[in-house]
C-alpha cells in the first residue's frame, strides 16, 4: 500500500502527519517507509537524520543512479525507514522535467519495494510519501506511484482554498495514468477547539467530503511542534500529549479504513 500525503499549500501538516502516522502504523506491527519527496526533506530531519551525512537520496534514486534499496535508511524509529531527500532533489526535478519517463520514476522506483505475501528484508506493508507544497512533477510523481492520498486541512479561514485544484491534479492522473487513485482521508490539523472558527472549518470539510473526513482531528498541541527538533515523532517525544493521543487515533481510524478497503476489493473479486 502506497499512500502519500499531499496538500499544495504550506504548513499545513503534511510532513507532521506522515512521521506521526508511519510511526504509529509502525506500532501497529507495520513495517513502514517513508519517502520524504520534498526538497525541503523536513521529514529526513524531523527524524533525526543528518542531510549532511547521507551517500544517497531520494534524487539518486529518481534519476536512477543509485537502487531506491540502497538508499533506505533506519531511523530512530523501530520498524520505520526512511528514502531520505537533500535540498539537492529541486535540481533533480528540474533534470527530471526533461527526461524520458518524467512521470512514473518514483513509481517504479518503489515497485521493487511491496512484495505482497514474501516479506524480505526490503519490502515494506506501507509505504508514506510526504509530498512538497506545490503541485509539482515531483507530486505528480507521488500521485502515480501512490494508492492513496491522505490530505492534511488545516483549520483555518482559507483551508479549502486550492483543494479544488489537487482534486483536479487526481481526476487528471486517475484518467491518464493511475485509475484506482483515490482519497483515503481527508483529516483537520491544528483544530483549536475554543474556537468556532475550527468547528466552522471542520463543518465545511464534511460537507465537502462527507465520506473521506476523518473523524479524528489533530488538535494544535506545541508537542507535536517541539518533537521534529528532538529527531522524534511524537509519541516518542511525548506519548501522553494531546498531539500523540490525536494521532494514534488518526492512524487506528485510518487503518480501519484500509481493512475495510481490502474486504470490499476482495469481495467485489469474489
Ligand atoms: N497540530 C499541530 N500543532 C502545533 N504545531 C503544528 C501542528 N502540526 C504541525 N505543526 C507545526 O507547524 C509547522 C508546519 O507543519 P508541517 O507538518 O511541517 O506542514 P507541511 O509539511 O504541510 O508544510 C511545523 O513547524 C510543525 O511543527
Ligand atoms: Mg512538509
Amino acid at each position: 500500500m502506497i499512500i502519500a500525503v499531499t496538500n499544495q499549500k504550506g504548513g499545513v501538516g503534511k510532513t507532521t502527519t506522515t512521521v506521526n502516522l508511519a510511526y504509529y502504523f509502525a506500532k501497529a506491527g507495520k513495517r513502514v517507509l517513508l519517502v520524504d519527496a520534498d526538497p525541503q526533506g523536513n521529514a529526513t530531519s524531523g527524524l533525526g537524520i543528518d542531510k549532511r551525512a547521507l551517500s544517497a537520496s531520494l534524487g539518486d534514486v529518481l534519476l536512477g543512479s543509485v537502487a531506491a534499496a540502497q538508499a533506505i535508511i533506519a531511523t530512530n524509529v523501530p520498524e520505520v525507514w526512511l528514502l531520505p531527500t537533500t535540498p539537492q532533489l529541486a535540481d533533480t526535478e528540474a533534470q527530471l522535467a526533461a527526461g524520458d519517463q518524467r512521470f512514473s520514476r518514483l513509481k517504479d522506483a518503489l515497485k521493487s519495494l511491496l512484495a505482497p505475501g514474501e516479506s524480505t528484508a526490503q519490502s515494506y506493508d506501507i509505504i508514506l510519501i510526504d509530498c512538497p507544497p506545490s503541485l509539482s512533477l515531483l507530486t505528480v510523481n507521488a500521485f502515480i506511484a501512490a494508492d492513496k492520498l491522505i490530505m492534511p486541512v488545516q483549520a483555518e479561514f482559507y483551508a479549502l482554498e486550492g483543494l479544488g485544484q489537487l482534486l483536479e491534479t487526481m481526476k487528471l492522473v486517475r484518467q491518464r495514468l493511475n485509475p484506482a487513485l483515490d482519497v483515503l482521508g481527508v483529516v483537520v490539523t491544528m483544530y483549536d477547539s475554543r474556537t468556532t472558527l475550527s468547528q466552522q472549518v471542520f463543518e465545511e470539510v464534511k460537507k465537502h467530503f462527507p465520506d473521506k473526513l476523518c473523524a479524528t482531528v489533530i488538535p494544535r498541541n506545541v508537542r507535536l511542534a517541539e518533537a521534529p527538533s528532538h529527531g522524534l515523532p511524537v509519541g516518542m517525544y511525548d506519548r501522553w500529549s494531546k498531539g500523540a493521543r490525536a494521532y494514534k487515533g488518526l492512524a487506528k481510524e485510518l487503518m480501519k479504513r484500509l481493512e475495510q478497503n481490502t474486504t470490499t476489493t476482495n469481495s467485489t473479486k469474489a
